[in-house]
């Protein structure tokens, strides 16, 4: 087994090894020592089908009293209204302030059982059991928790640290290989901010799905996320830097009516800012043959189906967007990013650039 051990507004560890599941309640009572007697574990339905089971028996094995709230999977969920039923749920079966949620699932499950039990009796206990690669590298670690509105995305949530991170890469096996490939995407993310090593090791992995893979990329972009958000839990500065990629793939999440997926979304964004970074000469080097190289050894599909004048529309359609200016993040050198500031009237040229 893997820990790291995050030091933020709380300390906790992120455990990652295989058979996981079946020990959870012994892991988690340690992590919650004499604290949490009943836990309510929240999953979508396709995760509860395969994993609740399994977790809810080592949870009674340990002593907790559980019980369990579902709901159906997708983005769709992801909502005040699910949150709405939650909290309702916790109080009918009476969880006070001693007691915890596990959520067991992807980042749609964690984003939303960590918002409730940030909000849930002004705040509860609450542990990350992810299930996809992304929820395992990304989502699960940091703090950041929410719903979506109407108006948009992630507008609305908290800032609030699981308890305990619990990865069992044997839950890997069930996914699918794209939904592997969203995972992967973040992972190369980090490998591009803050570790150009991960690059060399791509070149020389097994299958993305080989569980030495899963541990190997998890491993690296988890203590990066670690070194992220010990610096920055609240994102107002260094933290931005895990946006690579990301303004021009949510732009393509957009252009596609979300039917690319955010991590291969971000993917064709990573490609497309190192190619106009090189091109423009604000990168010091050539990123962009490492990382589509490590993009295409896992063989993500790159093509862009937008000109870049739909994807700047896009991009500027971002409500979080403020005023006449954005902030890409840049290449300089392979593992390391920096934040470029350019006024809006420039993004387009920016975007043909790595479109070419
Ligand atoms: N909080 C953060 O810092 C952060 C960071 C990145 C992304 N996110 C959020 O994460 C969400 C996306 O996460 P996701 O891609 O994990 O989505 P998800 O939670 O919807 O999971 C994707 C799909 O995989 C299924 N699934 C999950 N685990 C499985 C398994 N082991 N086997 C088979 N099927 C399984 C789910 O039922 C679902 O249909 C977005 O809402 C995004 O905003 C949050
Ligand atoms: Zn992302």
């Amino acid at each position: 087994m893997d820990t790291i051990q995050i030091t933020a507004s709380k300390t906790y560890q992120v455990l990652t090894g295989q058979g996981l599941l079946c020990q959870a309640g012994k892991l988690i009572s340690a992590a919650l020592p004499g604290k949490a007697r009943k836990l309510c574990i929240v999953a979508d339905d396709t995760v509860d089908r395969l994993y609740s089971k399994a977790l809810a028996e080592s949870l009674l094995k340990a002593g907790y009293e559980t019980v369990k709230f579902t709901f159906p999977p997708g983005e769709a969920s992801k909502s005040l209204d699910t949150v709405s039923h939650l909290l309702e749920f916790l109080a009918e079966s009476q969880l006070t302030r001693s007691d915890g949620i596990v959520a067991l699932g992807g980042g749609i499950t964690g984003d939303l059982a960590g918002f409730a039990a940030a909000v849930y009796l002004r705040g509860i206990d609450f542990v990350q059991v992810p299930t996809t690669l992304l929820a395992a590298v990304d989502s699960s670690v940091g703090g950041k928790t929410g719903v979506n509105l109407t108006s948009g995305k992630n507008l609305a949530g908290a800032f609030w640290q699981p308890s305990l991170v619990l990865f069992d890469i044997d839950t890997m096996k069930t996914l699918s290989y794209d939904l592997l490939l969203d995972g992967a995407a973040e992972a190369i993310k980090a490998g591009a901010i803050a570790d150009k090593e991960l690059f060399a090791y791509i070149q020389q992995a097994p299958r993305l799905d080989a569980p030495e893979t899963i541990r190997h990329l998890s491993q690296r972009a988890i203590e990066i996320k670690r070194q992220v958000v010990e610096a920055d839990e609240r994102d107002t500065g260094v933290r931005q830097l895990l946006n690579f990629g990301h303004t021009i793939g949510h732009a393509i999440e957009r252009c596609s009516d979300f039917s690319i997926s955010h991590g291969h979304a971000v993917a064709i964004g990573m490609v497309i800012c190192s190619r106009a970074s090189l091109a423009l000469e604000w990168s010091k080097e050539d990123c962009l043959r490492p990382i589509l190289s490590s993009l295409k050894k896992f063989s993500f599909p790159l093509e862009c189906p937008y000109t870049a004048q739909e994807l700047t529309a896009a991009a500027l359609n971002d409500k979080k967007r403020m005023g006449d200016k954005i902030t890409l993040v840049v290449p300089l050198t392979l593992g390391n990013c920096t934040l470029k500031t350019i006024p809006v009237t420039q993004l387009e040229e920016f975007i043909k650039a790595g479109l070419s």
